[in-house]
């Protein structure tokens, strides 16, 4: 041990300069697409040069168990934070960041050691070694075994508290929790600091976005022209999620939302059984997720493939109160502005639509939220939206007694002048979803 903790002393003075920025790098072993090195790298300089002097501890996602955890959960999805900070789709990991006061800063990736007998049930696992170090960008990858005897080091070394990420009572690191008794250090919550970081997005994280938002985009396509009269939700949420794999996407961002007549006017029905019936609107809000990010894309569409006059009028409001509100996205303008944007187009446009009242008394949720590797993403709803951040506008009219219920859900990325619209390779006008139903052909769409 002792032989350890003097290696660790010294080694981080020499091997504190990254490898040169490649990407993409070898696939990883095991689970993992190849981390973008020029963007994890940036992304623990960005943090670095936020934080007082302290120690950083985030740790992965653990392990998930077929026996005991429910068999459709089972599927390992990295922590968002951990994934943040080292683009590592490995479980049991710890990543230690140490800035203290007078000496350079320090990461160390803790890997648990390779284990062959478990890995003939897992595939492969990224080990500690000079392997893992390539192929993270982080000089110093030590197994997990090591955590207590460079916790004596790191603690004589770094005054400050330990930081670490609690995002719910369960969500505490025991790591960080030991380090903070053992050091008798503050133990502080690094959340509110990467949720900043987290909201305006980089190019890596915007590239992930147009992926999912692009596969999201085909499967609305696909769902349009498979929809008829008789089929069950399912079989359009069957589907979706077929064009989602098909094409890459790792899993849903969500449940997939299929509702169809009544089940239109439940926000985020998911049950997904019912009959779709001749007449019905179907609301199919769905979101692929890919390399950890998801798009969130809603379409509502008449089963048999025409609105009737009054589906038509509603749906045209909503289009029209999403127009308005796309239009305000820019540089400076906050989401509580954007929302009330919306909620005044649509009073002063109802007409006699939702008499006696206006249609906003029927919008019964908000206008946006922010997208990233969280469907409903981190960050302050409160920051005037700035060139980065990722955010969708989706406007609804939900009319339970009719059982009409039409919302329409973009993806949008707020750019120095105004906006991009992600997600508009997804029919939008009504003419165009009727279009897409009749012929199956986007070409007078795009
Ligand atoms: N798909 C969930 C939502 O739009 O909030
Ligand atoms: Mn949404
Ligand atoms: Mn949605």
């Amino acid at each position: 041990m002792k032989a350890l903790a003097l290696w660790f002393v010294a080694a981080p003075l020499a091997a504190q300069s990254l490898p040169p920025a490649r990407e993409p790098v070898a696939e990883l072993p095991g689970a993992g697409r190849p981390v973008n090195l020029a963007a994890t790298t940036a992304r623990r300089d960005a943090l670095f040069s936020r934080l007082p002097p302290g120690i950083v501890i985030v740790p992965s996602a653990g392990s998930r168990d077929l026996e005991t955890d429910v068999l459709q959960d089972s599927d390992f999805r990295q922590d968002d934070d951990f994934f943040y900070l080292t683009g590592l789709e490995t479980p049991e990991a710890v990543l230690l960041l140490t800035r203290p006061a007078d000496a350079p800063q320090r990461t160390v990736l803790f890997l648990p050691p390779r284990d062959p007998a478990q890995e003939a049930w897992t595939g492969l696992r990224l080990g500690p070694g000079p392997e893992a170090s390539r192929l993270s960008g982080i000089p110093t990858v030590l197994s997990t075994e090591a955590l207590d005897s460079v916790r004596a080091v790191e603690l004589a070394l770094a005054s400050g508290p330990i930081y670490t990420v609690a995002r719910g009572p369960a969500s505490d690191s025991a790591v960080a929790a030991t380090w903070a008794r053992q050091g008798r250090r503050d133990l502080v919550n690094l959340a509110p600091v990467l949720d900043s970081m987290r909201l305006v997005k980089d190019a890596d994280e915007i590239a992930r976005l147009r992926r999912a938002i692009e596969i999201t985009v085909e499967a609305q396509l696909a769902a349009m022209r498979a929809m008829k009269p008789g089929m069950k939700e399912y079989q359009i949420e069957a589907t979706v999620e077929y064009v989602f794999r098909d094409r890459g996407a790792d899993r849903v961002g969500f449940p997939s939302i299929i509702g169809s007549g009544p089940n239109s006017t439940t926000l985020h029905y998911d049950v997904n059984r019912r009959t779709i019936e001749d007449g019905d609107l179907v609301v199919m809000d769905i979101g692929a997720e890919y390399g950890q990010y998801t798009a969130d894309v809603t379409r509502t569409v008449p089963a048999n493939g025409r609105f009737t006059p009054r589906q038509r009028a509603i749906y045209e409001l909503v289009l029209a109160t999403q127009q308005a509100a796309l239009e305000a996205v820019k540089p400076g303008v906050t989401v509580g502005e954007l929302n009330g944007i919306a909620r005044r187009y649509l009073r002063e446009h109802s007409g006699d639509l939702c008499r006696p009242r206006t249609c906003d008394a029927f919008f019964v949720h908000g206008l946006s939220h922010w997208l990233g590797m969280r469907v409903h993403d981190v960050g302050d709803y409160r920051m005037p939206l700035q060139a980065g951040m990722v955010l969708t506008i989706e406007p609804g009219i939900y009319l339970s007694e009719e059982r009409l219920g039409v919302r329409i859900e973009d993806d949008v990325l707020v750019t120095l002048t105004g906006y991009e619209l992600l997600s508009g390779g997804a029919p939008r006008s009504a003419a165009d979803v009727e279009h897409t139903m009749k012929h199956g052909a986007t070409d007078a769409i795009r």
